[in-house]
């Protein structure tokens, strides 16, 4: 029997979708809370690096949205315009849609493209705390630039030790070659989950900020 209270998986970083999705449904209705006591201060650093990218009344696509901590951030940062939340697990989604912050809520794996959003629809998109999941870092990014409209905003987040782990860099430097993003900034790495034992000091978290192209 699975326990909402016991976390040692999430150090691990699970690539398995199906894994991944049940791993969150059961931890959804105590998700914002363990977050909460570890310190967890993604939500906000991002929302203050899109803001910096696109207007306050921009539409905004959270990927990997979870239990709404980001879309709340985006609405605590004063962004007024819409926000549409999309996640692999349904019971984080149904606590997603408890706090009146998402215009619309759709179920999608990250790990299937492309996803069911048409193209240039967004001014902004913002994916944070999710890409430990998506092992194909650079057809999700490309994905995400085809949804935003030329000009817009991509916000994401990676750990530190999978941002090495897996040439996070490398991938962003190809984006840029390629053309896909105008251009693209790295913040240096930040605590990610202080008060969690597993995640300490030792694994934080690095902002990739970019336009699209
Ligand atoms: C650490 S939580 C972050 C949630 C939210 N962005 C936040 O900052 O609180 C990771 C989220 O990624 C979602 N996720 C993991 N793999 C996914 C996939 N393949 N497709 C869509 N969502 C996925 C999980 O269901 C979970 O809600």
């Amino acid at each position: 029997m699975s326990n909402e209270n016991d976390h040692s998986w999430l150090k691990q970083g699970s690539t398995s979708a199906a894994d991944v999705a049940k791993n969150y449904d059961d931890w959804a209705s105590t998700y914002n809370d363990d977050l909460v006591d570890w310190d967890y201060r993604s939500p906000a650093a991002a929302a203050r690096l899109l803001q910096a990218m696109v207007s306050s009344d921009a539409t905004i696509l959270d990927a990997g949205c979870g239990t709404g901590l980001t879309g709340s951030a985006l609405k605590a940062a004063d962004f007024t315009g819409p926000i549409d939340g999309t996640d692999i697990s349904q019971a984080s989604l149904d606590e997603a849609g408890t706090h009146g912050v998402y215009r619309n809520l759709r179920q999608a794996d990250m790990q299937k493209l492309p996803l069911d959003f048409a193209d240039d629809v967004y001014d902004g998109l913002i994916c944070i705390g999710v890409l430990t999941y998506v092992p194909d870092s650079g057809g999700v990014l490309r994905e995400f630039a085809r949804m935003v409209r030329p000009g817009g905003a991509v916000v994401i987040s990676q750990r530190s030790d999978l941002f090495q782990e897996r040439a996070f860099a490398k991938t962003i430097k190809g984006l840029t070659e390629a053309g896909i993003y105008a251009e693209a900034t790295i913040t240096e790495p930040q605590p990610y989950l202080p008060g969690n034992p597993d995640f300490g000091t030792e694994i934080e978290v690095l902002y990739v900020a970019m336009i699209v192209a």
